[in-house]
């Protein structure tokens, strides 16, 4: 923490770009020169003095005081080697408009793949987690027309909304206390016949819970359905040493599913517009042939463009995640992956804090990064309202959390005297995804404190 010295953003990083981009140049110094920066650069400044104005209008999510939505600002060395990237622009559709990107891409999926367990897979990387999950079910439903989807019904509304765009039938799996998928209940669906697919989350996206993938696979070997993983949030915590056990042994079973959806724009320190989709048979490539008659011509080499839903997609995206990936290897004992330990550690210590104290109930101990807690009340509707006084209370002191809806049901047992006069209670929740929060929950707590002393308790 640099305590009195007044915060600055971190612009030391950009005196190696300067030189960086140099170097770039000199690849291409056989090509006759163009001039100068064909701009203005006074008005270029003034309208980054414009743009600069108009940024101080978001919440600080670089900030370890914003611990509020899955926010994170890139690493320093995608942020570089993306604005480095942009002196070419190149496009991984096809290998003509990215022919070194392409390649990068297909390397740093490749790590990707080989975290989840496998040397063999076909991936990509796409806009999101929102699109690389599409990509998933187009896959499932090409393999298995017209069968239902399900998902837990604390599972991203993308896979409703995904269903409903492919025109499958979804339905949602009723989850446990602890939010993640209840087995006994998919049993029960599963035995009336006719799912296609199930996904299994690996990190919800409302309090990061880890469906239990042991006992759904144990059900697939039954009932023979398809199994997509929904790892957008979560799916770099396999690295992580300090996970739970049961959270250890579904990570430690990811390989056996058929597809996996990672998001580098989540965990992997990357800029938004990196999501990545995996698919453990690579023979799934056979779905998305098509032609295209204006690309693929430069190489018999595989154009990504011909595995992929979106056509022109960003090179400077996997070229920034290569370079992370270069600096950070996704290995377990590496730097990397103690982030991620410092995140969880995170988690838990701001949960113990809350835990111990008596105006708040908290439903469950965090399985990965994810608080979250309500204020102790007579109903879940003071609850509520009091979570909302709180949240504000909070952020005029500089602390910004979130609010989410969550069931009643997480709160059964744990919030004795409550009357549940609603089906959900609104309750805070701080996504703690910063390494840097390990050292900064001791001053969220204290500032937690103070706004929730400012509510009055009715
Ligand atoms: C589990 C999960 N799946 C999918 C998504 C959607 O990802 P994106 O916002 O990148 O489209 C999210 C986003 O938070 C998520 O948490």
């Amino acid at each position: 923490m640099d305590e009195g010295k007044g915060f600055r953003l971190e612009t030391e990083s950009l005196r190696i770009l300067g030189d960086a981009v140099e170097r770039l140049g000199a690849g291409f110094a056989s090509l006759p020169p163009i001039g100068g920066p064909g701009a203005d650069l006074d008005a270029i400044g003034r309208v980054l003095d414009e743009v600069c104005v108009r940024l101080h209008d978001n919440y600080p999510y670089f900030h370890p005081l914003y611990a509020g939505q899955m926010l994170a600002p890139p690493h320093p060395v995608a942020r570089l080697a993306y604005a480095l990237a942009m002196w070419i622009n190149p496009n991984n559709h096809a290998l003509d408009g990215g022919r070194a990107s392409s390649r990068m891409e297909k390397e740093a999926v490749a790590e990707i793949a080989r975290m989840v367990g496998w040397d063999a897979h076909l991936g990509h990387l796409c806009g999101g987690g929102t699109m690389a999950n599409l990509e998933a079910l187009w896959v499932g439903k090409c393999l298995r027309p017209g069968a239902t989807v399900l998902a837990s019904s604390q599972a991203h509304y993308t896979h409703s909304r995904i269903s409903a765009v492919l025109g499958l039938p979804f339905e949602a799996i009723p989850c446990d206390r602890r939010g993640r998928m209840d087995v006994p209940a998919l049993e029960a669906r599963l035995r009336t016949g006719d799912v296609g697919m199930v996904v299994a989350t690996m990190g919800t996206t409302a309090v990061g819970a880890v469906d239990p993938l042991p006992q759904i696979l144990a059900l697939r070997d039954r009932h023979g359905f398809r199994l997509h993983a929904d790892a957008a949030y979560g799916g770099y915590f396999g690295l992580a040493s300090g996970l739970d056990d049961d959270a250890r042994a579904a990570y430690d079973r990811l390989a056996d599913a058929d597809s996996v959806v990672i998001d580098p724009h989540k965990h992997g320190l990357q800029p938004y517009g990196c999501g990545c989709v995996l698919f453990k048979d690579p023979s799934v490539g056979r779905l998305y042939r098509h032609d295209s008659p204006y690309t693929y011509f430069s190489s018999a080499e595989l154009h990504l463009g011909e595995i992929s839903l979106e056509c022109s997609r960003p090179g400077a995206a996997a070229v920034a995640l290569w370079a992370t990936q270069r600096l950070l290897p996704l290995v377990r004992c590496g730097e990397f992956a103690a982030g991620l330990d410092r995140s969880l550690a995170a988690a838990r210590q701001l949960w113990a804090t809350v835990a111990a104290d008596p105006r708040y109930v908290t439903p469950f101990a965090p399985e990965l990064d994810i608080v979250v807690f309500a204020p102790r009340a007579a109903t879940a509707t003071q609850a509520s309202a009091r979570a909302r006084r709180i949240f504000d209370a909070a952020a005029r002191r500089g602390l910004h959390l979130a609010l989410a809806d969550l069931p009643v049901a997480f709160f059964e047992g744990v919030a004795p005297g409550m009357a549940f006069d609603r089906d959900t209670i609104t309750c805070l929740r701080s996504v703690l995804m910063k390494a840097e929060h390990a050292d900064w929950v001791a001053r969220i707590a204290a500032v937690l404190d103070e706004a929730t002393g400012e509510v009055p308790d009715a």
